[in-house]
């Protein structure tokens, strides 16, 4: 008799692409402001362990062959090191981020600035939206999240902007205020069976947005609660080499048997902005990479 239904299948092989990020020192951060339930102002933050802990993450990155460039820190906008929040860049095309609260207002001009004198062009936000924190490119979608942070309306804005079919997921749960602490997405070109997936936490959305989820992506790694509460889904896939929080073992166990290989970071001290290592990391998207160049 045969049993082969009930045999692990062989995950698919999985090949590394490179990656091309920009990434902000924190060399100005700390935690004065209260902007989600994971910042305690009143409690003490280390800038220079921070500084550290995000050297080892450009650590890693280099040692991936990533091409990483870097954006000035300012002083007075501690929470710059969240890249991710900057913007969203597609196809040579730079959507500005608008910031929800006045303390990361003037982040959003600032990085603008950046893509302009990179080359790109930005397209100005009329709408509140925080970047890639709410939207994640999959295949030739937009995942885009809202309830907390990215107003709907942000949603149709970057529709147009990209030209890309944008998918609105609602967040419920503060802990969990912005798409990429919810979803990290794993494959940044579909792996060998044609499909990209993602890891996610079903508590952290609305039935609607869950139902979307699992008829979208069947085969996604569903975290657990724990590796959740610690950002750990706040994540950076090249395809293969997935660099997540090293405290998020059960995340590091369901990767690697997906084929993935995980390694572990700590960014214990930017936790405590609420922000993990996909925060740290805005994708470029670079022409003619990933689904930048549109596939018949
Ligand atoms: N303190 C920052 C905020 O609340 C953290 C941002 C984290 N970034 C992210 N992409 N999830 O805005």
């Amino acid at each position: 008799m045969s049993n082969t239904a009930t045999e692990p299948q062989a995950a698919p092989a999985r090949v590394a692409t490179k990656r091309t990020i920009l990434m902000c020192k924190p060399t100005h951060y700390t935690v004065s402001y209260r902007i989600n339930p994971w910042m305690h102002p009143e409690e003490p933050t280390d800038t220079s362990k921070a500084v550290e802990q995000w050297q080892s993450l450009v650590d890693v990155y280099e040692q991936l062959g990533f091409d990483i460039s870097y954006i000035e820190p300012i002083e007075g906008l501690p929470d710059m090191v969240y890249a991710a929040n900057g913007g969203f860049v597609l196809d040579g095309v730079a959507y500005g981020a608008k910031f929800q609260y006045p303390e990361r207002q003037p982040e959003g001009p600032a990085y603008m600035d950046w893509f302009r004198d990179a080359g790109l062009r930005v397209a100005e936000p009329v709408e509140t939206n925080e970047g890639e924190g709410d939207f994640l490119l999959i295949d030739d979608v937009i995942l885009a999240g809202t309830g907390f942070r990215s107003d709907s309306s942000s949603h149709e804005e970057i529709a147009k902007v990209s030209g890309r079919q944008v998918i609105t997921l609602k967040l419920v749960n503060p802990n969990f205020y912005h798409l990429d602490t919810a979803i990290a997405i794993l494959d940044p070109v579909p792996d060998a069976s044609g499909r990209s997936n993602i890891a996610y936490l079903e508590s952290a959305f609305d039935e609607p947005s869950l139902a979307i989820l699992r008829e979208r992506f069947p085969d996604a790694i569903i975290a657990t609660e724990e590796d959740a509460a610690i950002l750990g889904l706040n994540s950076y896939s090249d395809g293969y080499n997935v660099v997540i929080a090293s405290r998020a073992t059960t995340f590091a166990e369901q990767l690697r048997e997906k084929g993935y290989n995980p390694i572990g970071v700590d960014l214990s001290e930017l936790l405590l902005g609420g922000g993990g290592v996909k925060c740290c990391t805005l994708d470029l998207h670079p022409v003619g990479t990933d689904t930048s160049v549109a596939r018949s």
